[in-house]
């Protein structure tokens, strides 16, 4: 009895465990050039404070942690936030913290960083809830700061990679492939500036792939 308890505890275990593993495995990877970027484009220092939101494994808040930077990632799932906790472990990071929480209600005061970064989080929302996170990290950024958002190219570009991008978007589920080209048809990154009245400081795009990395500043 108590040895079928356990079994099915560390089943548990291991299939919650198991999202996380897979998505650094793939993603992470796919994406570590641009995470690696990500600093210097925004221009982010040592001793800055800077929030991921929508931080999934946390590499991109590990990778500012391992750069002298005090970072925050949060995210609303769990299992995501337990493994970007043990990597921070493994890693011995004081200056990284992470939380579970919703980016459209972030659990900061205002101004409480020096940036904020969004990392394919957008994309993956409807319209009102993008609107709502671009605010939330407007609000927790100083004046001045920069919010540094990556997501997918709008025009959609051609080719391999954006073939396989869009097909992953469409293996994630309808609802979720329905976000996705609602984002694209709405204009993508470009529209919420617009909504926001906040202008790129600069824009850069992944070699290959359909994504674009835009820096802009808070004001
Ligand atoms: C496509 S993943 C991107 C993860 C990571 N930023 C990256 O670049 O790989 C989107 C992440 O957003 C998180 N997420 C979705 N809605 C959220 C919300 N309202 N608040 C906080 N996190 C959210 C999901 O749990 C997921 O980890």
């Amino acid at each position: 009895m108590i040895e079928s308890h356990l079994r099915m505890v560390r089943r548990d275990l291991q299939l919650k465990m198991i999202y996380p593993v897979i998505y650094s495995m793939v993603v992470d990877r796919v994406l570590l050039g641009i995470r690696r970027y990500v600093p210097e484009f925004s221009g982010m220092k040592p001793g800055d404070r800077v929030l991921d939101v929508c931080c999934g494994t946390g590499a991109q808040a590990l990778l500012y942690g391992q750069m002298g930077i005090i970072s925050w990632g949060i995210d609303m799932d769990n299992r995501m936030i337990e493994f970007a906790e043990s990597r921070k472990a493994r890693l011995r990071l004081a200056n990284t913290h992470f939380q579970r929480a919703s980016a459209m209600n972030l659990p900061f005061k205002d101004a409480s960083f020096d940036h904020a970064s969004i990392s394919m989080g957008l994309h993956e929302k409807e319209q009102s809830s993008r609107d709502r996170i671009v605010g939330e990290m407007r609000r927790v950024v100083k004046k001045n700061g920069a919010l540094v958002i990556v997501d997918y190219r709008v025009p959609y570009p051609r080719g391999l990679y954006a073939c396989v991008a869009k097909a992953a978007e469409q293996m994630a589920g309808k609802e979720h492939f329905k976000y996705f080209r609602d984002f694209l048809e709405d204009g993508g990154v470009d529209s919420l500036l617009i909504r926001h009245q906040l202008r790129e400081e600069e824009r850069d795009h992944a070699t290959r792939m359909p994504i674009a990395l835009l820096k802009v500043r808070n004001v």
